[in-house]
């Protein structure tokens, strides 16, 4: 006891001595419980909460209108950036592309060190199903750890870069691919993984020892083939909740995002995601919930072993996977002290769960839902409307699959007791007729959720997008903002009563943390996908902001993507960071950049080929160039690349892997007549739209 009183004392004459950051912090499980701090940001979500919440208030509602540019650090080898810098004691640790880590001294803007992983090298094959984003790293006792995208996690020094060791979290044999961070908590580090539409996917999480890398434990998040036997009772609870052969297919849950660890509780939650497939008439055909499919499930940390469980969208069938973000906070619900968990996702209620329990308080509508009337409060489980299933083949179903909320985060302020919600307004057409519940099988690293999806491009205007306040104890909407296109990225809120976002045109923005007041902007020349962070050195607060357009919409939203003009590699990406008063000036901003199809009236397009090619095109194509070739700026538009009209140039790069390193694939499952299809595909849409040429 003597012993640590002096060493207090010790610790905070030295603070009084050289300034409140010159202690070196230990990021353990004190540090990222600790709330008050807001030197450092230590984790994804800050600290444990995952609530985003900053206590920097120096920059605040009152002067943030003098925010300026204090410096910027180019990053031209990298694409889309996604991710949530973190900073300890004056360096800031971010990935950047292809999970390439970069380390940078906050003081003197230069790069420490970056360590590559070489993940498309590592991936071969699999760089077919992956794109080059991932949206955190974590920090533990000195290491930063990566998740790479093609199912490695990694331990790197943290002072020098070098790697301490590295596991392989996939099997290589299965389609999967990590865009998540990983989370830390006692000694272990936890990741799941992604992609339940290029095959058969069982979802998991592994929690592993952050000194050796030594598997600590796995939890499935739904059964697997009753034959092999259930890994224990929880699974075969599940598995009662299943019909069909759906260890066939997989059956999905993959937990891609949403991870929290509750101090309070020695718990940790995990959102999980849609079924693999998503049409629920192949996956589990007599239908039933599917456990633990699109569930908030909480978990011992020690064990793994299974504690509670609310599923949000039992029998799921339109990818309502529930991987958003997962809140921590204390409120007070009809004068009850109440431990809360916030979760707002795809399906579009805003769920607040007692997490001690499991127990559903509330849940209501966040914006446009029609696939149920109302969440039954008695039971938990929604009242869906009639036709939802499209029991018929087909149904416009609100929200489509990107969700009313995706993966940018969501933050909460315990000052306002608000949520801030980047939500979608976006409505889906569900169908099966083409792809025959009946006669399906799951590819094999080809892209087929089990309904038509990719297949057209719609137009720009097709979806809306606000960021919305939202009361969790009234469960009413406070404020909201109409925001440009669909893709807007994550949130950060102040004690300064600051809402910070950036949004799919470029720009910055603060608003009033309780009125949603729009008080600073900035545009910072090219989309904004990651969410902003704070921190403090040297006692003055800086926000930190990555500028790199990125995330599946990027990819796959064609026109509502490609409406704002960041054609593929077009503008550079950067980090940009503020200050109160800054006078540094942003390097040029290339103006936007639209992409011009080429008519190439030579070319004489059959239309049975182009039919063809347009399913060779939404299989293993569109996912990155976009539905009907309209790309959204993560790959080129290649209805504007002369190279589709040079067999033997498209040959060398689809064939032959010319272009592998920059992060077009190689393709050995496609065959000469499907590429040649391609081509006639590409050519009829390309027509179409030189008739209305775009931007
Ligand atoms: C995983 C993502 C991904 C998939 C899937 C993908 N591509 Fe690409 N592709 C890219 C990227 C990224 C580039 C840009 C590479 C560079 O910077 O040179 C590219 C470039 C190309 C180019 C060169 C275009 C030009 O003008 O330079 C062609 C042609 C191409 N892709 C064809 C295809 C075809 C055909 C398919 C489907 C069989 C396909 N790609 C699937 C990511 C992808």
């Amino acid at each position: 006891m003597k012993q640590q009183i002096l060493a207090a004392c010790a610790a905070f004459a030295l603070t009084l001595l050289s300034g409140a950051a010159s202690a070196a912090t230990v990021v353990d499980d004190a540090s990222l419980g600790k709330l008050d701090q807001g030197g450092n940001w230590l984790g994804y979500g800050r600290n444990y909460t995952e609530q985003r919440y900053s206590p920097l208030e120096q920059i605040n509602a009152k002067n943030v209108s003098k925010l300026g540019v204090a410096w910027t650090l180019d990053l031209p080898n990298d694409r889309s950036l996604t991710a949530t810098p973190l900073v300890v004691d004056g360096v800031m640790y971010f990935n950047g592309s292809y999970n390439v880590v970069h380390a940078v001294d906050v003081r003197t803007h230069k790069e420490i060190w970056t360590y590559d992983p070489k993940t498309i090298e590592h991936a071969g094959d699999r760089a077919t199903i992956m794109w080059d984003w991932n949206r955190g790293i974590a920090f533990w006792k000195g290491h930063v750890f990566i998740a790479t995208v093609d199912g490695r996690l990694i331990s790197v020094d943290a002072k020098t870069g070098q790697p301490a060791w590295s596991v392989e979290t996939i099997d290589p044999k299965n389609p999967l691919f990590i865009s998540g961070a990983p989370r830390v908590f006692r000694d272990k580090v936890i990741i799941g993984n992604g992609g339940t539409e290029w095959g058969p996917a069982r979802g998991y999480v592994t929690a592993y020892d952050t000194a050796t890398g030594k598997m600590a434990w796995r939890f499935y998040t739904v059964p697997g083939n009753p034959a092999d036997g259930f890994e224990d009772e929880t699974q075969a609870m599940a598995a009662k909740t299943w019909t069909g052969e759906w260890w066939k297919h997989g059956g999905g849950g993959t937990v891609w995002h949403g991870i929290t660890y509750d101090p309070e509780f020695n718990r940790v939650y995990i959102g999980t995601g849609n079924g693999s497939p998503w049409n629920q008439k192949m996956r589990s055909p007599g239908g039933g919930d599917n456990l633990f499919l699109c569930s908030v499930v909480a978990l011992d940390a020690d064990t793994g072993k299974y504690v509670w469980h609310y599923q949000t969208t039992p029998g799921e069938a339109w990818d309502y996977n529930s991987n958003m973000d997962i809140v921590l906070t204390d409120l007070k619900i009809d004068g009850k002290p109440v431990k809360a968990l916030l979760h707002a996702p795809k399906n579009g209620f805003f769920y607040v769960i007692d997490r001690s329990t499991g127990k559903l308080l509330s849940a209501e509508k966040f914006g446009k839902v029609d696939w149920a009337e109302y969440i039954d409060i008695k039971t938990g489980r929604p009242v869906e409307r009639k036709g939802a299933r499209y029991e018929d083949g087909e149904e416009l179903v609100w929200p489509g699959p990107f969700g009313v909320h995706n993966w940018p985060a969501m933050s909460f302020n315990p000052d306002t007791g608000l949520a801030y919600i980047p939500s979608i307004e976006m409505a889906g057409m569900f169908s099966d007729k083409y792809t025959k519940p009946k006669a399906w099988e799951s590819p094999s690293f080809k892209f087929d959720p089990g309904v038509d999806f990719l297949r057209e491009d719609g137009p720009a205007d097709w979806g809306a997008a606000f960021l919305r306040a939202w009361d969790p104890i009234t469960q009413k909407l406070r404020w909201e903002v109409k925001l440009p296109g669909v893709w807007n990225a994550g949130t950060l809120t102040t004690r300064g009563n600051l809402v910070m976002e950036g949004r799919a045109d470029g720009v910055l923005v603060a608003y009033a943390a309780d009125t949603g007041k729009s008080l600073w902007e900035m545009p910072l020349g090219l989309g904004i996908s990651a969410p902003p962070i704070t921190y403090e050195v040297d006692g003055k607060q800086y926000i930190a902001q990555l500028v790199g357009w990125g995330g599946s919409m990027t990819a796959t939203g064609g026109s509502l993507s490609a409406q704002h003009g960041w054609a593929y590699g077009a503008q550079p990406r950067r980090l940009v960071v503020f200050e109160l008063d800054g006078k540094a000036k942003l390097p040029p901003m290339p103006p936007k950049a639209f992409a011009k199809p080429l008519a190439a009236p030579e070319f004489t397009v059959y239309a049975e080929l182009a039919k063809r090619g347009s399913h060779v095109w939404s299989q293993s194509c569109g996912m990155c160039h976009g539905p009907a070739g309209t790309a959204g700026g993560y790959a080129p538009d290649l209805r504007a690349s002369p190279v589709l009209l040079d067999e033997k140039a498209l040959h060398a790069i689809v064939f032959d892997g010319a272009l592998k390193e920059r992060g077009m694939p190689q393709f050995k499952n496609i065959s000469k007549d499907d590429l040649e299809a391609v081509r006639h595909f590409i050519r009829r849409e390309a027509r179409k739209q030189n008739l209305t040429p775009q931007g």
